[in-house]
């Protein structure tokens, strides 16, 4: 039977690959997308989908009880997938109060809108789930010189910069309703993606449109912190298969085993960029250390044993592939690129946090 999920977030980078994805491998779904259109969310990403009468798009903030609780109405989800967030760690350390706002009390509302919905008169919630989609970041750093040790799923939460802080916080009020309510929950927390339609604000689409447009490309301090890079595809799988299969109120870590230093990084994409435009003035004459981060995580790593164990998912774009997909990608989207790059979306915080 057909089964509805509501989306939160869907409008944004790994949100709109979800999407994308569930449309494009199931026939029998039906799948809401709530998201507030922040500067991070395009409806662009979507239009491939937009006539498709499985899809359907609301503007809510998840923020906003009575609006959300309506959409429960209206579409009596089977499933919430809670993408929506602030996300970027920069931007956190500026304004902390916005990732409190939507990463803790939009969770909050969800969980709450979710339970109300889902309640039976005997206290149980039937064939429903909610999953939380968290990062590896609320478990703090790992050392560079002790390679083999791995965030696990019972690796004490220690979140470090404002961003991880909330999704963190978040994490717990989702692990309070499965402890308190018996309310039917997953967690999964995810290394780094990288793919199509991520905004330019993170390393890999930043160091690709500048290496592109021969500025400069600036990296945090030394270059060698190391985070687990994964295709976006493979996160959408994996968010599917715990959805489907993952035993309610168990954690999943999803990751890549494919660690690297940020220089690792940019130097791959100097020399992929390079090579796709047949362009010589793409070096490494182009990269720029600046001030490091304040209080940059050193290193992520992911053990994803339990959802291999679990669930059969693995990791099955390479890292070589997925970072050539995703240039091909942005060089077959400069319009997209430049749209998102424009003045509109780079001065959302400042139209709407600034001086409040
Ligand atoms: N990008 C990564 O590498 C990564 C890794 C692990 C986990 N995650 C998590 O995955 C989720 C999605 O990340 P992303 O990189 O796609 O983020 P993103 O910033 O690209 O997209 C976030 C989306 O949420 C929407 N949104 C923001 N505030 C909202 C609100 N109050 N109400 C409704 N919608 C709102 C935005 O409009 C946008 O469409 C986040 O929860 C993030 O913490 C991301």
């Amino acid at each position: 039977m057909s089964k509805t999920y509501l989306v939160t977030g869907g409008a944004g980078f790994i949100g709109s690959n979800f999407v994308l994805y569930m449309l494009e491998n199931h026939d029998d779904v039906r799948i809401v997308n709530v998201d507030k259109l922040t500067y991070a969310g395009n409806l662009e990403n979507l239009a491939d989908v937009e006539d498709d009468p499985r899809y359907a798009f609301s503007q809510t903030d998840i923020c906003d009880k009575p609006a959300v609780k309506a959409l429960f109405e209206k579409y009596q989800p089977d499933y919430v997938v809670n993408f929506a967030a602030e996300s970027h760690v920069d931007r956190s350390i500026k304004y902390p109060e916005v990732f409190a706002e939507t990463n803790v009390m939009g969770t909050v509302t969800m969980l709450n809108c979710a339970k109300e919905a889902w309640e039976q008169a005997d206290g149980t919630y039937g064939d429903h789930k909610y999953l939380q989609v968290s990062t590896d970041e609320v478990y703090g750093s790992l050392s560079i010189d002790e390679p083999d040790t791995f965030f696990r799923e019972d690796t004490p939460l220690n979140p470090h910069s404002p961003y991880s802080a909330s999704k963190a916080s978040a994490d717990m009020f989702v692990k309070a309703y499965g402890d308190t309510y018996g309310f039917p929950v997953n967690i999964t927390r995810c290394s780094n993606n990288y793919g199509p339609y991520q905004f330019p604000e993170k390393l890999i689409p930043l160091m690709i449109n500048n290496a592109l447009h021969h500025e400069k490309l600036p990296v945090y301090g030394d270059g060698m912190n190391v985070r687990d890079w994964l295709y976006v595809a493979d996160h959408c799988k994996a968010i599917d298969m715990v959805l489907t299969g993952g035993k309610t109120g168990e954690v999943y870590n999803v990751g890549g085993h494919n660690e690297k230093p940020n220089m690792f990084i940019v130097r791959s994409i100097i020399a992929e960029c390079s090579k796709a435009v047949d362009d010589p003035a793409i070096t490494e004459a182009l990269i720029e250390h600046v001030t490091d981060r304040k209080g940059h995580d050193r290193r992520y790593g992911i053990a994803p044993d339990k959802i291999k164990a679990d669930l059969g998912w693995y990791p099955e774009t390479a890292f070589e592939d997925g970072i050539v997909l995703t240039i091909d990608w942005y060089l077959a989207h400069e319009e997209w690129m430049s749209h998102v790059t424009s003045g509109a979306y780079m001065d959302y915080y400042k139209r709407m946090y600034e001086g409040r």
